[in-house]
């Protein structure tokens, strides 16, 4: 069974990041030349996704405007005979299908994957929440998908999360199957630390069978008038059971300030882009 298709919501309304975001996504926010979803685009199409669907709003087009070619600019660049211009401007993957669909409002993550279900059209399909940047050797997608290979079980991208955080997250309660591999027995969503099952918080990766949107349609909105994911994949525990995978790759979550500009750092030492002066500037800065 080949898993072809992803999901990406991007129709947040990313308050962490106002009033950048009243008139840019985050999801365009940059990491040194290059947007944050171009990186996420890039791990789907580096795991073999060929199709992948955007949940967006209105106001978001800019996204699919950013992998969309651009014919005018490349002529010009052309004629100009700017080729390093052209060859950055291939940097931005294209050998992949685009979707778009529009939510509305934004009713929840669960609203909005239960927008893919035609799209979806009942295979296994995975998800990107964009925010999670990751940098890894090997794309985390494509290790979930390993997984899955093996197991033929719906599978979602697990972290250790550190104390102060755990009440922002999904947290599982898991009986190992091997190393990095857990069977998901119950999850709680964003609870205090006191009833939290253990420390591995769900992050953005899934692997999801098409039946998650039966139990979504079920779901009643909560008190914020959102449709959340958790109780739909803790109905799935009962059916197909869920395998929690640890990763290999250190994330940055972009929708946080400080992880915005720890992964531009990041990125920046694996391009090498951090030059002596930078260093010398960033330690007088900060005194170290
Ligand atoms: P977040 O919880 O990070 O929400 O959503 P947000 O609105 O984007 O950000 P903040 O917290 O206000 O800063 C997780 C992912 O789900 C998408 C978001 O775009 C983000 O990628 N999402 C969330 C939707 O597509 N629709 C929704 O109704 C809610």
């Amino acid at each position: 069974m080949k898993i072809r298709k992803a999901v990406i919501p991007v129709a947040g309304l990313g308050t962490r990041f106002l009033p950048y975001t009243k008139a840019i996504p985050k999801e365009m926010l940059p990491i040194m030349d290059l947007p944050v979803i171009h990186f996420i685009v890039e791990e789907a199409v580096n795991s073999g996704i060929n199709e992948i669907l955007l949940i967006t709003s209105k106001d978001k087009k800019c996204i699919e405007d950013y992998f969309r070619p651009n014919k005018k600019l490349e002529n010009f660049l052309k004629l100009r005979n700017k080729k390093e211009c052209l060859q950055q401007l291939r940097r931005v993957p294209d050998n992949f299908k685009l979707y778009s669909v529009i939510q509305k409002e934004p009713k929840g993550l669960g609203h909005a994957i239960l927008l893919s279900e035609k799209f979806v059209n009942g295979e296994y399909f995975t998800v990107f929440l964009p925010d999670d940047l990751i940098f890894s050797e090997k794309p985390v997608i494509k290790q979930m998908l390993e997984i899955f290979a093996k197991y033929k079980k719906p599978v979602v991208a697990i972290e250790k999360i550190e104390r102060k955080k755990i009440s922002s997250y999904g947290i599982i309660k898991p009986k190992k199957v091997c190393n990095g591999i857990y069977d998901i027995l119950d999850i709680i969503e964003k609870p205090p630390i006191e009833k939290a099952f253990s420390n591995f918080g769900i992050v953005g990766r899934y692997i999801l069978p098409p039946e998650i949107f039966k139990y979504i349609r079920k779901q009643k909105t909560n008190i914020k008038k959102e449709i959340q994911l958790t109780d739909s994949l803790k109905e799935l525990i009962n059916i197909n059971g869920i395998l929690g995978y640890e990763f290999e790759g250190v994330r940055c979550d972009t929708g946080d300030k400080t992880e915005y500009m720890l992964a531009i750092f990041r990125y920046a030492s694996i391009k090498k882009e951090l030059t002596k002066r930078f260093k010398k500037e960033i330690k007088k800065m900060f005194r170290i």
